[in-house]
């Protein structure tokens, strides 16, 4: 009996030990899955977003939030994204000043595909503003 209740605690570290296990890539895929429950969430609501942002504790820099969030577009030029990197794609956006370039990122272009928030919902302000940060950074 004792040897069956530990194994089943034994199976139970084994699966908690591979959950830790997911890479960058895996955990960006697993909050894409799971974004229609967070956009669900009221905005400001700071216990929404799942597990990945229940795990992490304050703000993600903004690399982080590039990755996974608006790297999707902004790492290919997907739906004509300016390239995180492409100077020239950059220049005339920048000219308009980092005020208008967050207040982009966390409202969206009208007409176009970037969304508010890179349609990021669980990512709080100051986290899209990093990572508005951290692209016209990499992109001068
Ligand atoms: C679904 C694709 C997509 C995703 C995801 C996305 N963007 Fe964009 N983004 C675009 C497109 C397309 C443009 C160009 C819009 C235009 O024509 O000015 C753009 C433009 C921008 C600009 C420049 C706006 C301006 O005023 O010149 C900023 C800043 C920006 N995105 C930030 C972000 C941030 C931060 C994220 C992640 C949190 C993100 N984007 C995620 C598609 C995306």
């Amino acid at each position: 009996m004792t040897r069956i209740i530990f194994s089943i605690l034994a199976l139970g570290l084994a699966f908690s030990a591979a959950a830790v296990d997911l890479t960058d890539a895996q955990r960006a895929a697993m909050e894409e899955r799971i974004k229609p429950v967070g956009e669900n969430c009221m905005v400001g609501d700071s216990s929404c977003g799942g597990a990945a942002a229940a795990a992490s504790s304050g703000p993600r820099s903004g690399e982080e939030v590039y990755n996974a969030a608006c790297m999707a577009c902004h790492g290919t030029g997907a739906a004509g994204a300016p390239k995180l990197g492409d100077a020239a794609a950059w220049a005339d956006r920048i000219a308009k000043g980092t005020d208008v370039l967050h207040n982009s990122g966390l409202h969206g272009v009208a007409g176009t595909a970037m969304m508010a928030k890179g349609g990021c919902m669980n990512c709080s302000d100051e986290e899209v503003i990093a990572a508005v940060d951290y692209m016209v950074a990499g992109s001068q």
